[in-house]
């Protein structure tokens, strides 16, 4: 499949698995969000888990203008869209945002994709139209009963859709309703971290695994389900993914006026404590917990009919619980290290690599010298950059320190350097403490050869005096330079 796609918010949670879905079915992958919970990062992670290219385009999608430009000039055959505000709390306290973004934003984006002629949709609904179910498993004809404003800018926005189908014969459309999301692509270099305080169940079972609550509170166990905890629908984030790959092929071979609403979930519900238990498992961490009274409005069990899917799509969640959990686990014990940025050295993946370089002149007993007091210049560096990272209240646990001491002689710098360059191929940031800054120039030679490390900063710190100094002046530096590639001094 080769079809060139426009994804709206591709650079949050769902966005940024579809997008690794869609590159590895061929697509070309266009990306136009306002960054506002999504991150350019994530999509340099695409990149690297894909080996493909995509493109962002940073913009708003209520700017009627870059709108319109995007779609022009794009020559789209179908639009993904996921740019949304999603946290039903706040949609309770600023309803008028969400109505903005969500509904607002859709209709801007309908307007545009009609003037450039693009008429293939697939919109992110939920399954918080169906509001307080009655019954379940629920299936796509049960009542839109959407119980907040965020649920009903869902439910909005599909209204505008289907009636832009049913006013234009040529366009075609699938809203997938989603159901609960969970997990992170099975690399752990994509997955759920939202800017702000989570919300969502996943992401605070993986903070108290991480120590940053002290529990997780579970609304309710005496509920009418096996456990007393609520059931859920809960489906792996890459089901989900490939869930919008089906979407777009069926548009792409289903030509003629269409609007398929369609639920995308398991068909199977999980309690709140089976995912605890599973998580448990997975993790090896133990997660305390404490019942706290029923939310207002809570339902004990929602879980989706999922028969449509896989009757018309072709499509079926796969991965199990556990494969949500160990995901999940994965993803979120790595974003730990990988940490949005607190202090001047937090979010930064740190390897430090010590280069000496032995003279080939030099006689042994001085070469002997030469080695202990650059050893010592390791020590040394290393409490200053431990010292610093304290000050700044950096926490360690946050780093992954590689320390290595690579020694060599001139003729062999580029095979050392070369392996260590790639021996940590996740390293957003690369830390050279050398004494020869020929050697820093090797090392930024040889990182633009390396796939998906071209945008990794470089910097060097001459070690030998000042070391304090000099580590301070390169957490700056670090801090200033985290998008580009430049060089100490620059
Ligand atoms: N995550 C869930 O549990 C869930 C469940 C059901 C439905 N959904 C829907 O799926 C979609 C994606 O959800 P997600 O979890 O990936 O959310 P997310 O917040 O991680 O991603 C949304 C992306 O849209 C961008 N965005 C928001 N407003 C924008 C605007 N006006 N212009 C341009 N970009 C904008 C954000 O920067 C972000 O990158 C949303 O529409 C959401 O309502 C999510």
């Amino acid at each position: 499949m080769k079809h060139r796609v426009l994804v709206t918010g591709g650079a949050g949670y769902i966005g940024t698995h579809t997008c690794t879905a869609l590159l590895d079915q061929g697509c070309e992958v266009t990306v136009v969000d306002n960054l506002s919970n999504g991150t350019a990062e994530a999509l340099e992670q695409v990149k690297r888990l894909t080996q493909q290219n995509l493109t962002l385009i940073e913009a708003d999608i209520r700017d009627r203008e870059s709108m319109h430009r995007i779609l022009r000039e794009g020559d789209f055959d179908v639009v993904v869209h996921f740019a949304a505000l999603k946290v039903l709390t706040e949609s309770l306290s600023d309803p008028v945002k969400y109505y903005d973004h969500n509904v607002g934003g859709t209709a801007v984006l309908l307007e545009a994709m009609q003037a450039a002629g693009v008429r293939n949709l697939v919109f992110s609904s939920s399954a918080a139209v169906y509001g307080m179910p009655e019954t379940v498993p629920i299936d796509e004809n049960a009542p839109l009963l959407g119980s907040n404003p965020y649920a009903r800018t869902k439910a909005i926005g599909e209204s505008i859709i289907a009636d832009q189908v049913r006013a234009d014969p040529r366009w075609r459309a699938v809203c997938l309703r989603y159901f609960n999301p969970v997990g992170a692509h099975e690399s752990g270099l994509i997955g759920e971290s939202p800017l702000n305080v989570p919300t969502n169940l996943m992401p605070i079972v993986c903070e108290v695994a991480l120590g940053k609550r002290p529990r997780l509170q579970i609304f309710g166990d005496q509920h009418p389900t096996p456990d007393g905890t609520c059931v859920r629908d809960f489906i792996h984030i890459m089901d989900l993914a490939e869930g919008h790959v089906r979407a777009v092929e069926w548009l792409m071979q289903n030509p003629g006026q269409n609007c398929l609403n369609v639920n995308l979930g398991t068909g199977n519900g999980h309690s709140v404590q089976q995912l605890v238990n599973a998580f448990e498992e997975a993790s090896g961490r133990r997660i305390p917990c404490e019942i706290a009274p029923v939310r207002p409005g809570e339902v004990p069990s929602v879980f989706a009919q999922a028969d449509l899917a896989r009757d018309v799509l072709g499509w079926q969640a796969k991965r199990p619980l556990d494969a949500m959990c160990a995901d999940a686990w994965r993803w979120a014990s790595r974003a730990r290290e990988r940490a949005r940025p607190r202090g001047p050295l937090c979010g930064f993946r740190l390897q430090i690599d010590h280069f000496h370089v032995q003279r080939a002149e030099q006689p042994h007993h001085l070469d002997r010298i030469a080695r202990v007091v650059a050893m010592a210049q390791l020590v040394i560096g290393l409490l200053c950059v431990l010292f610093v990272m304290h000050l700044h209240d950096a926490p360690r646990s946050q780093m992954e320190l590689a320390v290595r001491h690579l020694e060599f002689a001139k003729r062999r710098q580029m095979a050392e350097l070369r392996s260590a360059a790639s021996i940590d191929p996740l390293a957003e940031q690369a830390l050279v403490i050398t004494t020869d800054r020929a050697v820093v120039e090797l090392f930024i030679g040889l990182i633009g050869q390396i796939p998906g490390q071209a945008a990794l900063p470089v910097a060097m710190c001459l070690n030998g005096g000042g070391e304090i100094e000099a580590t301070c002046r390169l957490v700056r530096f670090l801090d200033r330079t985290r998008d580009g590639r430049r060089r100490w001094g620059d």
